[in-house]
């Protein structure tokens, strides 16, 4: 199911949480919407989910415009959405196979079906035979395993996820990830991510869209972006991941040969991060770079190098220098320069 918005609006009083978003979310694919916390996220995600009409804008799932369905209509096309949030909103009163029974129950399939059903879900995201454990018994990875069960009973074609590993550890998120990818693939689905982690758009997204202050600043192939990000929210978000403010958590943290933070970030990607171009250049125009901090992360299956640097030598050299960098392909970024 391919998801088309144009130019949505949603405001809550004088604040424009969605401020003219317009975005083509292609089928079978899982799609990103990355932003910090405040950006519009979750309010993007109730527009396009249905949950709430925008202001102004319209809302296509493939060619049929889903904004301004009648109520009745409404409520049917919203069944074949799944969605799965931060904080698993289960039912604590009901087990696992009760509440991914509950959806079912609500659209009167009969009990034999939904018991056929609910194994079945229970196999597919890997808690086979646990389906009697009540809620209060099972980790947060579980928990969030029969969410997933629960947001796919009724064969949706679009899966929302609202920071949907944001309360997990590492290996946990890693682990749903994995199954969120598997599953996408199963059933053809067409998975939004919504997150504030660019691991997460990293592990796990083919696209990717930047929200800040309700408005898409960057949007792409997730290997493009993080190898030649333009946007400075972008730039915050790839330097919080690969750490070089110091503050980040992920496993790929760079090394940090210097306490000094260099003044360029050379970003280097896929045939460019095993060749000798720094070497080159030294030898070539006699410039010296001091290496800071450097680190390589595989996006996908592309390998995009990262270093922190300064050059050494007048302005002139110097500019020399940057050009010779951007000639082999390497992107160069200059501190407070965008
Ligand atoms: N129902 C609401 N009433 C008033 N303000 C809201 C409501 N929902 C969201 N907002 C505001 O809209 C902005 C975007 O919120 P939200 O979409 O939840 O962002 P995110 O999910 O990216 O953190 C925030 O400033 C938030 O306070
Ligand atoms: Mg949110």
């Amino acid at each position: 199911m391919q998801i088309t918005l144009d130019n949505l609006q949603r405001s809550y009083g004088n604040l424009h949480a969605v401020h003219g978003v317009s975005l083509s979310i292609p089928s079978n694919t899982i799609y990103g919407i990355i932003g910090k916390s405040g950006a519009g996220k979750s309010t993007l995600v109730r527009l396009i989910s249905l949950l709430e009409s925008p202001d102004s804008g319209e809302v296509y799932f493939d060619d049929v415009r889903v904004d301004n369905l009648t109520k009745r209509a409404m409520i049917e096309r919203r069944r074949r959405v799944g969605m799965i949030f931060q904080n698993f909103n289960l039912f604590s009163s009901r087990n696992a196979e009760e509440n991914i029974a509950y959806p079912m129950e609500i659209n009167g399939i009969d009990k034999d079906a939904i018991k056929v059903r609910v194994d079945e879900l229970l196999k597919l995201v890997g808690l086979e035979g646990r389906g009697k454990a009540p809620i209060s018994t099972l980790s947060g990875g579980q928990m969030q395993r029969v969410a997933i069960a629960r947001a796919l009973a009724c064969n949706p074609d679009i899966l929302f996820c609202d920071e949907a590993t944001s309360a997990l550890d590492p290996q946990t998120t890693h682990s749903i990830l994995s199954l969120l990818k598997e599953i996408q693939k199963k059933m053809s689905l067409t998975v939004v991510m919504i997150t504030h982690q660019m691991e997460v758009v990293r592990d796990a997204c083919d696209q990717v869209a930047v929200l800040n202050d309700g408005k898409v600043v960057e949007q792409g192939f997730v290997t493009d972006i993080f190898a030649n990000p333009s946007s400075e929210v972008t730039k915050e978000f790839l330097a919080h991941l690969v750490g070089v403010d110091g503050s980040a958590s992920s496993d790929d943290k760079m090394v940090q040969w210097s306490k000094k933070t260099g003044t360029y970030t050379l970003r280097f990607r896929g045939d460019t991060t095993d060749q000798p171009i720094l070497s080159r250049i030294t030898r070539d125009l006699g410039v010296e770079f001091n290496i800071r901090a450097g680190g390589v992360q595989k996006v996908g299956d592309v390998e995009i190098g990262t270093m922190i640097v300064d050059i050494s030598g007048d302005e002139a050299i110097k500019k020399k220098a940057i050009d010779a960098l951007k000639k082999q392909g390497v992107l160069v970024e200059e501190e407070g320069k965008a």
